[in-house]
């Protein structure tokens, strides 16, 4: 078993492959106090020592006349609030009388092989092989409140999980104020933190900056859909780059509302915690009732972010994420939004997708505007039967005609959402979140539906249902287009008035897993606004998110460098569409933009019946080129090699096989400069013994894949580097192919 308790030392220790997570059981009250989480530790001897104890009287039991200063030093697993520990508490209980403090004490733990299910939330998961999890039970029995602490240490993957169970065993009601599924005390050892940020359509740009006295935080609290923060942190040492340094990664496996915060101390300490946002949150808990908090998922690299990152694909590719889908190509698919917006009818979406057929293309997926009396944005969310007068058969007819073209069939839903101009709202305009009394504010015309209410959302989804059981649809793409505001519901008492915002997420959790229950073959694309939901909790329910509005492949390259952070390149909905962008008006070559594509799911949103002859020539090949090489892209080991986010004039990386035998190279050259010579770039993660044969992947000749005729040492492809010819022209993209040779 990879977690052990040591009796006598009063110690546990969690072990992933590398790395050792140690913490203790201290003082008469059994306090947790952490004590290491770092590379992996062979022996203990003399670890306490990291808790100061002989300075504390509260671990040493020494008088305590002076409790309170020792109280804001110690290094906890988890903080409470109210009791003298002044740095961010994770935790807040208010009783019955309006008291907020909790004091909790070591009760008992157990150690099993696997990980319990986390009710109603998503979570890794694994084998009892794979995973082993150690739940600690504290107590604080003065009000009776009760926590599970609850970690999971994976075998295969330096990874260890966290989250909290609360329980109210005292006599009256408590308030749970706030509840962090992660906190962490460390020693501040001159740390940057790096944080993802932007807005609509500039999703998950990479931010570092240096960690000082006091607190950085990153929050979202727009209910969900959120471009402008991340539900992740990382804390690195300075000197910490791709390939080398300490870093210590935080993803939060939630949908809502969110707080990340590193704060360091007056004795320089760093304490992370991870949860759940405070602001607007209020849970009541009855006797006897308990609380789960969502799942944070942790992992430790000595090898810099490049490990980081791999750890995170590695742990959500194989424990997270469920699809049939996850370890299949994805059908190369169309989608209309683009292409036509709110104006098509069958006519046009056939024509589409027979000239889309005759290149290659496997699926179409028809966007907004198939329901309802949906002619514009304005109206109809929230009716979600088809509209005839557009689609004449209705879907029955279109999808049965694509069908017969040898292409599957996708739809998109909105169905958190409802207009005022709907038949919907006007049945039931208590359905919508709203504080009564005030006018709801309006973003996009819309509403958002109080799916806190199962009967809100067993109608929604009864009518989603009836829609996908009419015809053969293979695909659905769920969105999600406005924050949360007006917080309100009907169904709630006003003591309960603050757990809207997670009710809402756990609602949406449960819609999903009833979707994929009553269709387990489906292939679900989660989106919202583009990337604004694009964490891990959506991740365990569609193993690809929409990654950005945004398809101009330059603009790509950084929302898509700042996404692989943390997820999988298989996750990423990316789409080729026309120039000039729609969005930033930007005009790039086909190739670049086909390449920048394929580090995604890989497909077109534009109208191929528009297609001139560069189109209709090169479509097919880079059509050809994803299914040569997407076993790779979806199963292999991400490498940054160079970020045009830093560097302002390329970007490249690479994706290895597992077994390091075969490899991509992607580059793009995002502004040409007079004079310079061929660039060279150092790549990683292959067999220094290896040679490599080097090919060229281009779309603009008939021989797809060309042998170079260069023959590379993996040792000095990753010491010296490979030498790429200056491209002529601006945002030109190169793409490489690496293969070992036993000649
Ligand atoms: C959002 C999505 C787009 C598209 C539109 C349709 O903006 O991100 O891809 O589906 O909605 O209204």
């Amino acid at each position: 078993m990879n977690i052990q308790y040591f009796e006598q030392e009063k110690l546990f220790k969690l072990d992933t492959p590398k790395t050792s997570y140690v913490f203790g059981i201290a003082g008469k009250r059994g306090y947790l106090v952490h004590l290491y989480y770092g590379p992996r530790l062979d022996s203990l001897q003399g670890i306490w020592d990291l808790a100061r104890v002989g300075e504390n009287p509260a671990l040493a039991d020494a008088n305590t006349k002076d409790e309170l200063s020792y109280v804001d030093c110690m290094p906890v697993e988890y903080s409470t609030d109210g009791l003298g520990d002044f740095r961010e508490s994770s935790i807040c209980v208010q009783d019955e009388g309006g008291h907020r403090a909790l004091d909790c004490g070591y009760v008992s733990h157990e150690i099993l092989r696997g990980k319990e299910k986390l009710p109603g939330l998503p979570a890794t998961f694994g084998t009892e092989e794979e995973v082993s999890s150690l739940i600690v039970t504290c107590k604080d029995p003065d009000n009776g409140v009760v926590l599970r602490l609850k970690y999971s240490a994976f075998q295969d993957v330096d990874v260890i999980t966290r989250s909290v169970e609360v329980i109210n065993e005292g006599e009256g009601s408590v308030y749970l104020k706030k509840a962090m599924s992660l906190s962490l005390d460390m020693d501040n050892r001159e740390f940057d933190a790096i944080t993802l940020h932007g807005s609509w359509g500039r999703e998950k740009h990479i931010l570092r900056r240096k960690l000082e006295l006091g607190s950085y935080r990153t929050e979202g609290k727009k209910g969900g859909n959120c471009h402008q923060a991340h539900p992740f942190l990382a804390v690195l040492s300075h000197n910490a780059d791709e390939t080398s340094g300490e870093v210590y990664g935080f993803s939060f496996v939630y949908s809502g509302n969110f707080l990340a915060q590193a704060e360091v101390s007056q004795f320089n300490s760093l304490r992370v915690v991870m949860g759940i946002h405070p602001e607007q949150f209020s849970w009541k808990m009855s006797t006897g009732e308990s609380f789960h908090t969502p799942e944070v998922v942790m992992t430790y690299s000595a090898e810099g972010l490049g490990q980081m990152t791999r750890n995170f694909h590695d742990v959500y590719r194989s424990h997270l994420m469920r699809s049939p889908y996850l370890h299949t190509k994805r059908p190369v698919l169309i989608n209309n939004w683009e292409g036509t917006y709110f104006d098509f009818d069958e006519k046009k979406i056939l024509n589409i997708a027979k000239s889309a057929r005759s290149l290659g293309i496997e699926m179409l997926v028809l966007d907004d505007g198939w329901f309802g009396n949906r002619f514009d944005d304005n109206r109809a969310l929230g009716d979600w039967y088809v509209n005839t007068e557009k689609l004449k058969g209705g879907l029955e007819y279109l999808v049965s005609e694509i069908n017969k073209l040898g292409m599957k069939f996708g739809l998109w839903f909105e169905p958190e959402m409802v207009c005022p101009d709907s038949d919907l709202y006007r049945a039931h305009p208590d359905w919508a979140i709203q504080i009564p009394g005030r006018v709801g504010r309006r973003a996009r015309n819309q509403y958002v539906l109080d799916i806190s209410r199962k009967e809100v959302r067993d109608a929604i989804m009864e009518q989603v249902f009836k829609v996908l059981h009419s015809a053969n649809i293979e695909y659905v793409k769920w969105d999600m287009n406005r924050p949360l505001s007006d917080l309100g519901s009907f169904a709630l008492e006003s003591d309960r008035q603050g757990e809207l915002y997670h009710r809402y997420v756990l609602g949406l959790y449960e819609m999903q897993e009833a979707l994929l229950q009553e269709f387990p073959n489906l292939l679900l694309e989660n989106c919202s606004s583009g990337g604004g939901r694009f964490d891990p909790g959506m991740l365990y329910f569609s193993p690809q998110i929409w990654t950005s509005d945004d398809t101009d492949a330059i603009e790509r390259l950084s929302i898509q460098e700042g996404t692989a952070l943390i997820y999988p390149l298989s996750s990423m909905g990316a789409h080729v569409s026309v120039c000039p962008n729609h969005i930033v008006g930007r005009v790039t070559p086909l190739s670049t933009r086909g390449n920048v594509a394929l580090t995604g799911t890989f497909g077109y949103e534009l109208d191929t019946t528009k297609f001139g002859e560069e189109e209709i020539t090169i479509v097919p090949r880079q059509i050809e080129v994803y299914h040569r090489f997407n076993d790779i892209i979806r199963e292999g080991d991400y490498y940054r090699i160079a970020s045009y986010q830093k560097n302002k004039e390329y970007d490249c990386y690479q994706v290895n096989t597992k077994k390091k035998d075969k490899a991509l190279v992607f580059f793009t050259q995002v502004l040409n400069e007079a004079n310079q010579k061929s660039r060279i770039v150092k790549l990683q993660g292959l067999k220094p013994e290896a040679a490599y044969r080097l090919y060229q992947v281009t779309v603009e000749d008939e021989e797809i894949v060309k042998d170079t005729g260069k023959l590379l040492s993996g040792q000095v492809v990753m010491q010296g580097g490979i030498s790429i010819d200056r491209p002529w022209g601006d945002f030109k993209s190169l793409l490489y192919y690496l293969e070992e040779t036993i000649d």
